[in-house]
């Protein structure tokens, strides 16, 4: 069978052959694949069922059905799972976290294994509070410390020269607690844009500092040296500077620490102090964790959910995760051994926008918000009934004792945390979906392919709809691309422009209550870019995260459009 046939088989778009094909397929050394999609999934199906802990007796094979909610897109586990399970390296995680101590030999060893763990293909969060100011004694030399920010630059120069598998750019998310002494010089490292780019940086807020923001008051400065408070701050001077960079460029983000350790399941293991790259998992230090998302726009039957096809689903897509855990390969032994001995999976969607078009819901309405909830609240109410369930079969997490699920009458469960809702970026467009929870970028756009050659692509529910009531046209196509939006194109019947919502066409608090709709239940968190238009202000920005922390989000990422150099989706701009 042809690979053109093969994917017709598959349901795969033409995207998704060239991302597949480009990145994830088993290659030669002349870079010719070496298997097809076909093969790709039943490598992983495979894999991931012969982990399957030997208990008692012979256990019923699920390979065939893994393999069938891969092709049928139902469920992708994230990128390393695809691209590396069965094969030489088998490492299998895209989130990690390592520790950074206050010592040249704890920040080198990071860095070495910062750059075992990029080579495999997995992303890396770091805290930098524990290190030393800039200018700070140091005894051993009688010198002066170089403070967190010099050393982040050299993580950033080793991620440079290592891609990820040699397949991705490797990213990192350095996190500074805000009453860190260098936190000023931290909010403004990446004012210029051509530093510490393969960076994502977020402030580490503390609930002391944001009351201090809302009285206006002062709060302490701690050296994390000994311990000693060195000076004071005003909170909202530091608040208002963090918004303003961000404003400006989109960072640093936020994310609030006290609420990740609110909800660290194993507090009696360690303290929460960073995130992974783009900040929907929290884990401890030498900890990782496999992602995996259900594609919604597969789970919608006539114009309800289709509750049982998302609960069968949730329920295999639980195991599977659990299995990974068994057959991933850990790039060091320290990793290996925290990740399970905690068992922390991330289950998420991807497709929501998608879902609530077919369900003729627009995106930025009460209905969504509900329906939002609702969802997420099934998705892991059953995955925790699995993982209880999978418990009872293969033992609880090893640090289950002394853990938050550790009271009285309450059943053992496998898995420290069952859910947390990625970006999605790639595995998104192999499933042919919107990515995450987050709403459509766009109707239709521009996309440049070979010899300044332009396509217009678009949305594929929309080109049905828009052919079934007949106003398609290539024209109107065009002029959508053009505008990035359905909003006041006459051509488009008002009830569809009304589901057809891009992320510009809702208002960044639209946004935000649905990062908090998914966050309520989650047991990790939600990754989400909240958007701006150009036109936005510094008090929009300022609004947006407060109401973020009133809402119960764990952190918020904000971007104002055209506020980067290098904007990596742009709506087309008519040349
Ligand atoms: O869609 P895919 O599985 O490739 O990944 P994603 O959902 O966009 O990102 C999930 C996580 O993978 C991120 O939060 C990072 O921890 C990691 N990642 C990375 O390390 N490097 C990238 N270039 C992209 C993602």
């Amino acid at each position: 069978m042809s690979q053109a046939q093969e994917s017709d088989l598959l349901k795969l778009s033409k995207n998704a052959m060239t991302v597949l094909a480009k990145r994830y397929l088993k290659r030669d050394i002349d870079g010719n694949p070496l298997e097809t999609p076909v093969d790709m999934f039943k490598r992983v199906a495979k894999t991931i069922d012969a982990a399957e802990p030997k208990g008692k007796g012979k256990k019923a094979s699920f390979e065939k059905s893994y393999y069938q909610m891969m092709t049928e897109l139902d469920f992708l586990p994230n990128s390393p799972t695809l691209m590396n399970a069965g094969r030489e390296l088998g490492q299998l995680s895209a989130c990690f976290v390592l520790p950074v101590g206050d010592s040249m030999e704890s920040i080198f060893e990071a860095i070495k294994n910062t750059a075992l763990i990029h080579k495999s293909g997995g992303g890396t969060g770091f805290s930098f509070s524990r290190v030393r100011p800039a200018n700070d004694v140091v005894a051993s030399t009688s010198g002066v410390s170089s403070g967190p920010l010099s050393f982040m630059s050299v993580f950033d120069a080793a991620t440079e020269t290592i891609k990820q598998g040699g397949t991705r750019r490797g990213a990192n998310m350095g996190i500074l607690r805000v009453d860190h002494p260098d936190i000023m010089d931290f909010i403004m490292a990446k004012r210029d844009q051509t530093v510490l780019t393969n960076f994502n940086i977020s402030v580490g807020m503390t609930e002391a500092f944001m009351e201090a923001v809302e009285k206006g008051a002062d709060y302490d400065i701690i050296n994390p040296r000994d311990g000693k408070v060195i000076k004071q701050l005003n909170a909202a001077k530091v608040f208002n500077q963090i918004v303003d960079m961000a404003w400006s460029n989109g960072e640093p983000g936020i994310i609030f620490l006290d609420r990740l350790n609110r909800d660290n399941p194993t507090p009696h293991i360690g303290e929460i102090e960073s995130t992974n790259p783009c900040g929907e998992q929290p884990l401890l230090p030498y900890e990782s964790c496999n992602l995996g998302s259900l594609n919604l726009a597969n789970m919608v039957k006539g114009n309800d959910v289709h509750w049982n096809k998302l609960e069968e689903t949730v329920k295999l897509a639980t195991r599977f995760l659990d299995n990974v855990i068994e057959a991933n390969n850990y790039p060091l032994p320290e990793i290996d051994e925290m990740t399970r001995a905690n068992r922390k999976i991330g289950l998420g969607v991807m497709g929501w926008a998608d879902m609530l078009i077919l369900l003729g819901i627009p995106y930025n309405s009460r209905d969504a918000i509900n329906l939002g909830e609702k969802v997420m609240k099934f998705i892991n109410d059953k995955s925790h009934e699995e993982s209880i369930r999978l418990a009872a079969e293969r033992g609880s997490f090893p640090n289950f004792e002394g853990s938050i699920y550790d009271k009285k009458g309450s059943e053992p469960i496998r898995n420290a945390t069952c859910t947390t809702i990625a970006p999605t970026g790639t595995i998104s467009i192999i499933a042919n979906c919107s990515s995450g929870v987050e709403p459509l970028f766009a109707v239709s756009y521009v996309r440049q392919v070979l010899d300044n050659n332009k396509l217009i692509e678009v949305h594929p529910i929309f080109e049905k709809i828009a052919k079934e009531r007949g106003f398609y046209s290539a024209d109107l196509m065009q002029e959508i691309a053009e505008k990035g939006t359905v909003q006041g194109i006459d051509a488009v019947p008002e009830d569809i422009r009304r589901i057809f919502v891009t992320s510009h066409d809702i208002t960044p608090e639209d946004h935000v209550l649905m990062q908090a709709a998914f966050q309520r239940h989650c047991d990790n968190a939600v990754s989400k870019t909240v958007n701006f238009c150009n036109d936005a202000t510094r008090d929009d920005v300022s609004t947006v995260y407060r109401l973020a922390y009133k809402q119960g989000c764990k952190g918020v990422t904000i971007y104002r459009d055209g506020s980067r150099d290098m904007q990596v989706l742009s709506v087309a701009k008519k040349e």
